[in-house]
């Protein structure tokens, strides 16, 4: 069996997470992680599952992401597909369901592609990476929101146990009825 697993990622969060689920599935699933930006040339038809995760800067994910799900919509919902999504807002636990993380309901609001399965992890803040602008940007959302504004720090909020069963799950979706 052969997953292709794309990331689109800005900080490397996402990309550490898509490397982990396919750790995690190694002997199982043989998985291809790919960098979104530079899927022009991948053909999801040759692969037996796909997997897209993409993170929020924002409020958005990265055009990339929709681009890819428009021109690649036919093979998505033909193949068993997932999606997952990481942010900030997850570090909250009652903000790490589809429907109860923001970011997420929107996208599956508004998406022509509904995934079979769809995760929400939280993603890493990293102060001391971020430029000035984005790390008081950041600051002021944190302490909007009652998060960590200490400008030194770096926390990473990733449940690794949760990705490792959304990874399961996962490689255990059946292939979706063809008409
Ligand atoms: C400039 C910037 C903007 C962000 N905007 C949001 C946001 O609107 N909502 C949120 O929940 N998290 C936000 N985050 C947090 C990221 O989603 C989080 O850091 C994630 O781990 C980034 O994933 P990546 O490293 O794959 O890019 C933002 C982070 C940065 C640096």
């Amino acid at each position: 069996m052969k997953a292709l697993i794309l990331f689109s990622s800005k900080d490397g969060q996402t990309k550490a997470i898509a490397s982990y689920i396919a750790t995690v599935l190694k002997g199982k699933v043989e998985c291809d992680v790919v960098n979104i930006t530079a899927a022009d040339n991948i053909e999801p038809a040759h692969y037996d599952r796909i997997l897209i995760g993409a993170s929020v800067r924002y409020g958005h994910f990265q055009p990339e992401v929709y681009a890819f799900i428009k021109q690649h919509l036919g093979e998505l919902q033909r193949l068993p597909n997932a999606f997952f999504s990481v942010n900030l807002t997850a570090r909250k636990p009652e903000k790490r369901t589809a429907q109860t993380n923001p970011y997420t309901r929107k996208f599956l609001l508004r998406s022509p592609w509904q995934p079979a399965l769809c995760g929400v992890f939280a993603g890493a803040l990293r102060y001391p990476r971020y430029g000035w602008l984005d790390r008081v940007m950041i600051q002021l959302i944190m302490r909007m929101t009652g998060g960590e504004t200490d400008s030194s720090k770096e926390i990473e909020y990733t449940d690794w146990q949760q990705v490792e069963h959304f990874a399961y799950e996962f490689a255990q979706l059946g292939a979706k009825k063809r008409v």
